[in-house]
């Protein structure tokens, strides 16, 4: 797949994923206040692709106010920081990247110039660091899987949900590299439709077999034996627990009861480690996404409430082993590794 997200000319380029995959279009912002908007609205998503898109919103607040004062400068950037962090809450990776652009500015001694230089460089580094590390996200799982595996995956954590290369979608794509045979069953996720819209459009683009099921058949294809594992992206691991779309708790139950193996791809920047279940927001978005498909056919009675809670807790006890940019270690190993 392209890259989601690019830094050309000091403006952002990034796929349109609410349209896709019926259009791969592309949309350019100067202004992180539009940036913020399309973070809110998914244009793009994804936790790690939330995140470079965020220090490059914050790139662009730079840009905006480098001819003020160090003083203003200052004020404005940290009131685009709140902007840019008011647009999701559950993902790590938005605060993590927006707070690790503060720390540049703030550590910085140059002129408004000067920091905006160092933050356009910050950001793209981020950029390119993220595919860096999707690349040993690859690595380190491609070695669980054995040739002529089906793997079930929930909602995108590919190449769309990153700049490139994915997260969960980053061993089976490494695997097929070192010549194994690997297919792969996407959940389609409703009610955004992240697998079915997502997933199958960037496997079946780079000719890797998909075929999307509706959510809640793979417990049925489980006991069938027609899944071998299961990997899902993160978008925050806590000291306790995996959060990631909603319905991927009812996988890791399926799959526990199926003697499955549940693994869990995060890039260290999805790890709050000091964080337990209680302190995440779990994002609620707008009833419309359910109670109409993809927004357009209404079909829940005119009236009828809806609830929509975009991401679940997948509690330790489930999950077979997280893979990072290091390795892969059970939840024991990541806390002796990573928790401070
Ligand atoms: O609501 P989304 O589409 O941003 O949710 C995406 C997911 O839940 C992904 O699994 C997660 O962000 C990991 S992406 C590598």
């Amino acid at each position: 797949m392209i890259p989601s997200i690019e830094w050309v000319n000091n403006k952002i380029k990034m796929i349109d994923q609410t349209i896709l995959p019926h259009e791969l279009k592309f949309l350019e912002f100067s202004d992180y206040r539009d940036l913020a908007k399309s973070i809110k609205v998914m244009n793009i998503r994804g936790a790690p692709a939330i995140g470079v898109a965020a220090a490059m919103g914050m790139a662009l607040a730079a840009l905006e106010y480098k001819d003020l004062l160090k003083v203003d400068f200052l004020k404005k950037v940290e009131d685009a920081a709140e902007i840019i962090k008011n647009t999701r809450p559950t993902a790590s990776n938005l605060f993590w990247a927006v707070n690790r652009i503060l720390d540049i500015i703030n550590k910085s001694v140059g002129t408004s110039l000067e920091i905006c230089e160092e933050v356009v460089e910050e950001a793209k580094i981020m950029a390119q660091e993220d595919i860096t590390v999707n690349k040993n996200i690859g690595k380190n799982g491609a070695e669980l899987i054995k040739d002529g595996e089906t793997i079930l995956t929930h909602c995108n954590a590919g190449s769309l949900a990153t700049v490139q290369y994915g997260t969960a979608l980053a061993p089976i794509r490494s695997a097929i590299e070192q010549g194994k045979k690997v297919s792969v069953i996407a959940d389609e996720t409703r009610p955004r439709l992240q697998g079915a819209r997502l997933t199958a459009y960037e496997l079946n683009y780079d000719k890797i077999p998909v075929k999307v099921i509706s959510d809640t058949s793979s417990g049925l294809l489980m006991k069938l034996g027609k899944i071998d594992r299961v990997i899902v992206g993160t978008d925050r691991v806590t000291s306790d627990a995996v959060f990631n779309k909603i319905g991927t708790y009812l996988v890791a139950l399926a799959a526990k009861d199926n003697n499955i193996p549940f693994y869990v791809a995060a890039p260290t920047s999805s790890l709050s480690l000091d964080d337990t279940i209680d302190d995440v927001e779990i994002e609620q978005r707008d009833d419309s996404e359910v109670s109409c498909v993809l927004g357009k056919v209404r079909i829940v009675p005119e009236g009828v409430e809806c609830l929509n809670y975009a991401f679940d807790i997948t509690p330790f006890e489930l999950v077979t082993g997280i893979i990072t940019e290091d390795g892969v270690f059970t939840p024991r190993e990541l806390l002796e590794r990573y928790k401070k």
